[in-house]
Formats: structure tokens, C-alpha cells, sequence
């Protein structure tokens, strides 16, 4: 880990604490983009296991198929061990109790997620005891949505700093 600069590195003792070891990085994935990534990999070096779980919604539209997402986020994240990625249907803190995953890991871009995400937090907490975590997003993605994505590759903009090679391939096809 690093050290902030001009502070040595002092002992410390830790209590013996239960951890979270298993989390669940939740989204429509349509398609993944780097900055869901940025969320998965910071949260890999957090937790013991990282479930990313894709909505099942046949009501929304998407542009890629469930499978093509998950090809997608199967390729982005075979590089992490302790990933995995799954489906769900329905509520996520179904998913959670059923797969035994005490905490949701959410990101947080901007003040403008705060309302919405504070009150699903706040909701999947009051049905259930699993918990909502947040992870500021690196600033560097704080814009980065994959609906954005979409509009710009959709009018021949470059996104190819937004989303892995693959992604791009599939975008301009989808687009071309
Ligand atoms: O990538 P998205 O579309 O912003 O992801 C939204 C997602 C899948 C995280 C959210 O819609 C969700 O959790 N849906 C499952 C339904 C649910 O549990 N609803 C109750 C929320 S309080």
C-alpha cells in the first residue's frame, strides 16, 4: 500500500473483526464499460470474492443480448481470479440471501447519484440485512455511463477510451 507522503508508518494492532468477504457488483451491463471496471478491480483487492450479477429484464431494451454481456464481462474480468459473474432476476437482495452475499458494492460518479442510490440502499437494507457499500468512482470516469456510450458510438463519436477493445469492436458493429 502506499504511504501518504511525510507520514511514517506506525504500528498498529487490529482487533480480530468479521469481515465482508463477498460482495456484488450489480448492473445492466449494456455494454460493460471502463468505468464498471475501475469499480470491479478496486473491489477485487477489497474482498475475498466479487459476484457481478447482470439484471435479467426482458421489459428494457437493450443493445446487446444477456449473453453478449456476459461474453463481454466474462473477457473484462478473466484477468481477476476472485470475479464471477452471474445473472439474477427479480430483487437483488434476493440474489444476495440466496447466494449468501451480505453487501452490495455500488459506485458513486457524482452528488447527482447520491439521492437515488441512498434511497435503494436504504430500501434493500429495510427488507433485508444486506448491507450497501459505496466506491467513489475515479475521476478520470465520473461522466462514464454506459447509455452515454451508446449515444456517442451511435453518432460516430470515439469511445475508445471508455470501454476494453472488445466492447469497441461490438459497439461499431452494432453501429455500422
Ligand atoms: O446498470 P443499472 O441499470 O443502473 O443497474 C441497476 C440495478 C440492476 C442495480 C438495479 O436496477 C437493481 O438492483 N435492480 C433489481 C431490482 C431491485 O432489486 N429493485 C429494488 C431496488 S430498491
Amino acid at each position: 500500500m502506499r504511504p501518504v507522503a511525510g507520514h511514517a508508518a506506525r504500528p498498529v494492532r487490529f482487533g480480530s473483526v468479521a469481515a465482508v468477504t463477498r460482495v456484488v457488483c450489480p448492473g445492466s451491463f449494456d455494454p460493460v464499460t471502463n468505468g464498471h471496471l475501475d469499480i470491479v478491480r478496486r473491489a477485487s483487492r477489497l474482498f475475498d470474492e466479487v459476484v457481478v450479477a447482470v439484471l435479467v429484464n426482458e421489459s428494457k431494451k437493450s443493445l446487446f443480448t444477456l449473453d453478449e454481456r456476459l461474453e463481454m464481462l466474462g473477457e473484462a474480468t478473466a484477468d481477476l481470479p476472485n470475479v464471477s459473474v452471474a445473472t439474477f432476476r427479480g430483487l437483488l437482495v434476493n440474489f444476495c440471501v440466496e447466494h449468501d452475499v451480505p453487501a452490495i458494492v455500488k459506485c458513486m460518479r457524482a452528488v447527482s447519484d447520491f439521492d437515488y442510490e441512498l434511497q435503494r440502499a436504504q430500501m434493500n437494507g429495510s427488507l433485508t440485512d444486506v448491507d450497501t457499500l459505496f466506491i467513489p468512482t475515479s475521476p478520470e470516469y465520473s461522466y462514464l455511463a454506459s447509455s452515454l456510450v451508446k449515444e456517442v458510438a451511435k453518432g460516430g463519436g470515439d469511445v475508445s477510451r471508455l470501454v476494453p477493445p472488445y466492447v469497441l469492436d461490438r459497439l461499431t458493429a452494432a453501429f455500422s
